[in-house]
């Protein structure tokens, strides 16, 4: 079976590889892409299941599964049972231990590994779907720098019959290939976030209206709300969850374009006048000006929410329909109007403008909180997407935990 499976190699994989690291360059997306490694690894290695893990504060967790032989019976249930699970790096797992090691491990079945590799299978997630795994390839995801960002396991390789083999050297070759591919991406969607962390910092200096709290709050409300709305929409589990990692971001970002107002505006410590206030409305498209180029939906969700966070359901809010961002002479007149709003920009718009309202300014004090809910309300379907007024409502205790958990400093 090996000799056979190296012949085919040399002859058809290696234009295949090729192709497909062409292919991989152009997603840009790293949701997508970590999904395209696992499923190219399992391809090329002719594996019934895989899973990639990620390392995230010192456990691992599952972020991409696939499994034909599941995904065929039909429950939900299967389709989810590895999502949202944790385990340890430690020697309690496969995948935990090659995270500990560095190393790549090729079991031939898991349910009896050889004495002289230390550590245990995990059987929980076997007995939980009713799957019996057995051979499993592990390799490690590492960075240029060595640091292990994730695991990429491979589960029951199969002949073209469809039984069961032994994963092989020439299998750890190709998977660890793909393993190196996707720590870059992890390594470069990182740097992407850290960057964008820096510059919600950098705008918090700049804008003394705008706290940290207020943006941590802003950026809480919106996924939340974000959730119910999106059920309520039938969309996904996995949907959700993608959307929600980067909207996040993006709701925290609203503001950024205030970097590129004057001094004499920003800390003006009073209500701005009406010149002054035409000039802030500006930072929309500033904001949205900074994600020219994008390489992630993080920064394309960004854009959007910076553009369309002062947007009214009713047509009423601003900056509205505008051809090209970039122009020098651009004039701000006539909103975006109902669905035209992106949806991340009609979430956000009701949930910075509720915690400014309960927030105390310079120029104001905080509204009671009775009457910020009874403005909200009232603005349904004139100022607020009246869909997302109702999740707003729909998740009030949510919301009341968000505020005490980001107070503002006394
Ligand atoms: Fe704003
Ligand atoms: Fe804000």
């Amino acid at each position: 079976m090996t000799a056979k499976k190296n012949m085919t190699f040399e002859k058809d994989q290696t234009a295949k590889l090729l192709q497909i690291t062409e292919s991989l360059n152009h997603i840009k997306d790293i949701d997508a892409l970590l999904d395209r490694i696992l499923l190219e690894a399992r391809k090329f290695t002719n594996a019934d299941a895989g899973t990639i893990y990620l390392v995230d504060n010192k456990k691992l967790k599952f972020a991409y599964v696939q499994n034909d032989t599941l995904i065929k019976k039909d429950t939900i249930y299967n389709k989810y049972i590895y999502k949202y699970h944790e385990m340890d790096v430690n020697k309690n797992s496969l995948s935990g231990y090659v995270a500990l090691t560095g190393k790549s491990l090729i079991i031939d079945d898991a349910y009896q590994i050889p004495k002289n590799i230390p550590c245990t299978f995990n059987k929980s997630f076997d007995e939980k779907s009713n799957y019996r795994s057995k051979a499993i390839l592990t390799v490690p995801l590492k960075t240029s720098a060595e640091t292990v960002v994730g695991v990429i396991q491979i589960i029951n390789a199969k002949d073209k019959k469809g039984n069961l083999v032994k994963f092989t050297q020439q299998d750890k070759l190709l998977v660890t290939y793909f393993a190196t591919n996707a720590a870059i991406a992890i390594e470069r969607a990182k740097m992407t976030r850290n960057m964008i962390l820096r510059t919600i910092k950098m705008a918090e200096l700049r804008d003394p209206r705008e706290t940290g709290e207020h943006v941590n709050r802003v950026g809480a409300y919106s996924i939340e709300i974000y959730e119910k709305w999106a059920q309520s929409q039938g969309l996904s589990m996995e949907e959700i969850k993608k959307f929600k990692d980067v909207l996040r971001i993006a709701a925290m970002l609203h503001d950024v374009g205030k970097v590129a107002i004057s001094d004499t505006i920003l800390k003006k410590p009073a209500k701005l006048d009406k010149n002054e206030y035409e000039i802030i409305k500006y930072h929309t498209i500033y904001g949205a000006r900074l994600f020219k180029d994008p390489t992630s939906d993080m920064e394309v969700i960004s854009a959007q929410v910076c553009l369309s966070h002062h947007e009214r359901w009713d047509g009423h809010g601003y900056p509205g329909k505008i051809k090209n961002i970039y122009a020098d002479d651009i004039k701000i007149a006539g909103g975006k109007k109902r669905e035209e709003i992106p949806v991340s920009g009609r979430i956000v718009a009701l949930a910075d403008v509720y915690d400014a309202l309960i927030s105390r300014r310079v120029y104001k004090n905080p509204w009671p909180e009775q009457k910020a809910l009874d403005y909200i309300k009232e603005m349904s379907g004139r100022q607020f997407d009246p869909e997302v007024v109702h999740a707003f409502f729909s998740i009030y205790d949510i919301i009341k935990a968000i505020k005490d958990r980001f107070k503002d400093e006394a």
